[in-house]
């Protein structure tokens, strides 16, 4: 007689070779004691949808879904959480009881607990600055709004996706308190930032991220949402701009964002430090 199968999840992405979900998602399962097979699958660019179909067909359990297909991923789902219609994005997706799609966001959440937990900065009454107004921000600008910041500004270098960005969010920001617009120009930004965070895709495609020096609170926190040699232009830029600040790339934020999506899976909360060290590691 033959084994089972393992449930079967999967993130699909294009590309996708470089993702580290698999061995997040692997090194979570066996400390949770969970079976599963999680694999990268690669979808055309024009195929998100029929990829999808295929997997499920062969018995799909839940996927995360990245770079480009998010948009896609919402649009293809029977119910999404009110994060993930806001961000215009979904990155997990798993299958009701009775067989509907259902989209969340876990992004900004991942993004969130980072920062709050794993760098141990609180967000409430701070002054935030975000850069970039694509998908990476758009995904956490909501659960940043609901740490409460002073203020949140967000700037982007074609400056109308900031201030498209900016007004989904507004009646947001209004119930919470917090006050959010877009900056126009780095170079008058009003005063310094207790945390700048990077959501630009800049140092990705080689292009150049100008940053004047006096952006970030000698105390403060930078953090740039991508990992490994890319954060690097930014993290360097924070070590000249504010020599104390801590500084930080965005591995913690991806194990947090995966680790959200595997307890909405499993019904289990991962030890993220453990795997985020595992990961720093590898
Ligand atoms: P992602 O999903 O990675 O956010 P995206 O939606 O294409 O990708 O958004 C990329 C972001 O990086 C945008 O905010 C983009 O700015 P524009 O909207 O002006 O294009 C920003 N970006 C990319 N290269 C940049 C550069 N060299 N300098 C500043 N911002 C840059």
């Amino acid at each position: 007689m033959t084994e089972p199968r393992p449930p079967h999840y999967a993130v699909i992405g294009h590309p996708i070779a470089h993702s580290r979900s698999p061995a997040i998602h692997a090194a979570f399962a066996a400390q949770a004691g969970v079976a599963l097979r999680y694999e990268a699958v690669l979808a055309p660019l024009d195929g998100f949808a029929t990829t999808l179909k295929a997997l499920r067909d062969d018995g799909l359990q839940g996927c995360n879904v990245t770079l480009p297909f998010k948009p896609e991923a919402l649009a293809a789902a029977d119910l999404a959480s009110d994060r993930a219609q806001l961000a215009g994005a979904a990155n997990t997706l798993g299958w009701t009881s009775d067989a509907r799609l259902w989209a969340d966001n876990t992004d900004g959440l991942g993004l969130l607990r980072d920062i709050e937990h794993n760098a141990g900065c609180k967000l409430a009454g701070c002054q935030l600055l975000l850069l970039g107004a694509g998908g990476a921000s758009s995904g956490c600008l909501g659960p940043l709004l609901e740490a409460r910041p002073a203020r949140l500004l967000v700037w982007n270098r074609s400056s109308s996706k900031a201030h498209e960005l900016v007004s989904r969010h507004e009646s947001l920001a209004a119930r919470l308190g917090v006050q959010l617009a877009a900056l126009e120009h780095l170079q008058g930004a009003p005063g310094r930032f207790d945390v700048v965070i990077n959501g630009t895709s800049a140092a990705l495609h080689s292009g150049r991220l100008e940053l004047p020096e006096g952006l970030l609170n000698a105390d403060g926190l930078a953090l740039d949402m991508v990992y490994g040699p890319a954060s690097a232009p930014f993290l360097d830029w924070a070590a000249r701009a504010a020599p104390g600040a801590r500084r930080r790339d965005g591995l913690g934020m991806l194990v947090e964002q995966a680790a959200e999506a595997f307890q909405r899976w499993h019904g289990v909360r991962p030890d993220t430090a453990a795997v985020l060290s595992q990961m720093r590691a590898a």
